[in-house]
């Protein structure tokens, strides 16, 4: 297995340390390269990766991301240099979030235990309300305007939402689709109605439609009632955020950028950015970056690795150490050692 290790920015590479241990410790003869990518690169070069970064990456199997920002470059670059411009130019179009409460993990809600909080996010990843389509005009005469425009294809809607039905055929029969063609008068409701053409190849399941601000309260309410939700890039980018508080906090949150049957690397990263309030320390939660390995492995087809990677996070989580953002007081690496001891001890 051929991995890119692309720590970033910020905790990036304090939590990318320690995901890079535990798959050591499988053992399972990963080959790494190091790509020195993000604002430092930006700092030096201009830019947040370099000119052939798209055919470096094509040449692996995998990718392993940290976050990238930092309060010295523009934030909107920084994206669109490097995260963004990965999933487009590889076309990484679904972004799979699993969001589970792991048992000795505080979450936010009273009386909700973690068998309360077991979601798979479905986020579009291509294209949508990130399309990058827009302008701008009358730059510095105080009356500028600023157009974005959301783009919704039915290619980019139809796979998308094919794979959320095929992962709630697989779960519990039930797709939530997160809409707003209430409000919206073209997207959504062209996102509608490709979920019911799409549903008539799925008879086994049901699609619960929510608009996107009541699916919020509801995920609050009664996370117990939400299994797998399938939603637009914006849609599922600010409520995998919601769901990650659900997990106990941003560090607890892994993701996978996946172009299924698209023959490119995909790319696993945390869902939490590049923290520059806790960067530098050594007290970033670890998790996410960890469960974000175990979800690589799994589609690298090490499926054993993975459920050992995994049963050694959740042995951790529930017995402690932990980092001071879920509870504990421990350091990145105390958590990362513990993970790496955990595997030892596996029978
Ligand atoms: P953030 O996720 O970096 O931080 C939000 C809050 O969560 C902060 O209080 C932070 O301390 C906490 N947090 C995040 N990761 C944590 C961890 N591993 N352990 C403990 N606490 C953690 O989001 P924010 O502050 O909105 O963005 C910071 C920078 O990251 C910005 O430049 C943003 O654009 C970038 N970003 C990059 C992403 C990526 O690379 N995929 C995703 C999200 C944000
Ligand atoms: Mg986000």
């Amino acid at each position: 297995m051929n991995v890119v290790l692309l720590p970033g920015d910020g905790v990036g590479p304090e939590v990318m340390a320690e995901a890079r241990k535990a798959l050591d410790a499988l053992e399972l003869g990963i080959a790494w390269t190091d790509v020195p990518w993000g604002s430092a690169w930006w700092a030096e070069h201009g830019t947040m990766m370099p000119a052939d970064a798209i055919d470096v990456l094509r040449g692996h199997d995998a990718i392993l991301m940290g976050a990238v920002g930092d309060p010295a470059v523009p934030d909107d670059e920084a994206l669109w240099g490097l995260i963004l411009k990965i999933r487009q130019e590889l076309d990484l179009w679904v972004n799979v979030r699993p969001a589970r409460l792991l048992e000795g993990i505080p979450g936010p809600l009273a009386g909700r235990a973690p068998h309360d909080v077991d979601m798979v996010f479905v986020r579009e990843n291509s294209e949508g309300e990130y399309a990058g389509v827009g302008g701008r005009v009358h730059r510095g005469f105080g009356h500028d305007v600023a157009i974005e425009s959301s783009v919704f294809t039915r290619r980019g809607c139809e796979r998308v939402i094919r794979y959320a039905f095929g992962m709630a055929s697989a779960r519990k029969g039930v797709l939530v689709n997160a809409t707003k063609s209430n409000a919206s008068r073209f997207g959504f409701p062209f996102w509608d109605e490709i979920v019911a053409e799409v549903g008539a190849e799925f008879p086994g399941v049901v699609v619960d439609r929510m608009l996107v601000d009541a699916l919020s309260a509801r995920l609050i309410r009664d996370p117990g009632s939400v299994d797998v939700v399938v939603a637009s890039n914006l849609f599922g980018d600010i409520l995998t955020d919601i769901a990650a508080a659900l997990q106990g906090g941003m560090g607890m949150a892994a993701s996978a950028n996946l172009s299924p049957g698209g023959g490119v690397p995909a790319l696993f990263e945390p869902v939490h950015g590049s923290a520059p309030d806790i960067a530098g320390r050594g007290i970033a939660n670890p998790v996410g970056a960890i469960w974000s390995a175990a979800l690589m492995l799994e589609q690298l087809g090490a499926g054993e690795g993975s459920r050992r990677l995994m049963d050694a996070l959740e042995t951790v989580c529930r017995r402690g150490p932990r980092t001071r953002d879920v509870g504990g007081t421990a350091t990145t690496a105390e958590v990362g050692d513990a993970v790496v001891a955990a595997l030892a001890a596996q029978p």
